[in-house]
């Protein structure tokens, strides 16, 4: 069986004032798109930037494409493409220029004019990087970490500030990543991005996964959960169960003798969001508020 591209360890990172990641272990596959998800302060960006090198880990063991990012390999800086949470480009460049500049540190860079299209950048290529907006800058990031051609890729919060279109951009790209055979990390506090992209996601909290699966698997096995709206009240009822045979039953004949139809009935298994949400919630979390624009 071929090595993982990543496998994690037993991580520990501690800053002097928190412990931001208490012992954490996954792998991702070649080939894979895995997304990393919790609330605010959970740990995401410290993973991620110890999988990029950009920070040192406390303890564990920590594998990329088979190095150690800790040593910062230089093939491992040609194999790899990020995205960072903070972004930050020269601000004085074209956006044509700094992705020509960019392509040349790669072996077998990808053709500039195909990543401005990509990233979505067509009219933008002449002008300077600072009078881009927030969301056109988070596309040049992105054009950033295409640009080499890297088998790997982190993107951390891709797509935060992309308006609607753009985000629908980024998620083909990202799937056109991934019919490539290229492997995807990726972080984000959009439950519908990381359900329609990732083969596998690890929800994390306080430095630690609560639970990691395929999206659609993580409900699997809770029970479902039955909405309608009781006709003589006029109030929405609901009722967990793990066989809703039965009730529906009930439901639709006591309906059918009525000769009224059965108004707002939904049958469902708990989706990524409220496994999220289940997982994660805390009476006193304000934090979880504040996700958009991180
Ligand atoms: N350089 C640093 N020095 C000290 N503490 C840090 C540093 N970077 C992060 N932390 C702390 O570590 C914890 C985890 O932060 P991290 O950035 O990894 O979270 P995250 O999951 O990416 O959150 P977000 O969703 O807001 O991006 C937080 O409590 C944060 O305050
Ligand atoms: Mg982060």
């Amino acid at each position: 069986m071929q090595a993982p591209a990543i496998l994690v360890r037993d991580l520990h990172k501690s800053y002097p004032s928190i412990e931001a990641v208490r012992g954490i272990d996954f792998e991702v596959a070649r080939g894979e798109v895995f997304g990393l998800l919790g609330p605010n302060g959970a740990g995401k960006t410290t993973t991620v930037e110890i999988l990029e090198g950009y920070r040192e880990r406390t303890a564990g063991i920590v594998s990329v494409l088979g190095h150690d990012p800790g040593q910062r390999p230089r093939t491992l800086r040609e194999r790899v493409g990020i995205v960072l949470q903070g972004g930050g480009v020269y601000r004085h460049v074209t956006v044509r220029e700094l992705l020509d500049h960019w392509a040349h540190l790669y072996p077998a860079p990808r053709d500039v004019d195909e990543v401005i299209e990509l990233a979505g950048l067509g009219g933008k290529q002449h002008e300077r990087t600072r009078s881009l907006s927030g969301g056109q800058r988070r596309r040049l990031d992105f054009a950033l970490a295409l640009v080499g051609d890297p088998e790997l890729i982190f993107l951390d919060e891709p797509t935060t500030g992309f308006d609607p279109a753009a985000r629908r951009a980024a998620w083909q790209t990202v799937r056109t990543l991934a019919e490539l055979g290229k492997t995807v990390l990726l972080t984000t506090h959009y439950l519908d991005e990381a359900q329609a992209l990732c083969d596998r996601v690890a929800i994390m909290k306080d430095g630690r996964i609560l639970t990691i699966g395929a999206p659609a698997e993580l409900g699997v096995g809770a029970l479902y959960r039955v909405v309608w709206r009781d006709a003589e009240t006029g109030e929405v009822q609901s009722r967990e169960t793990e066989d809703p045979t039965g009730l529906l039953h009930q439901l639709t004949s006591a309906a059918l003798a009525r000769g009224e139809p059965l108004r707002d009935i939904t049958v469902a298994r708990p989706s990524l969001e409220d496994v999220y949400l289940d997982l994660t919630e805390e009476p006193s979390a304000a934090a979880s508020q504040e996700v958009r624009d991180g």
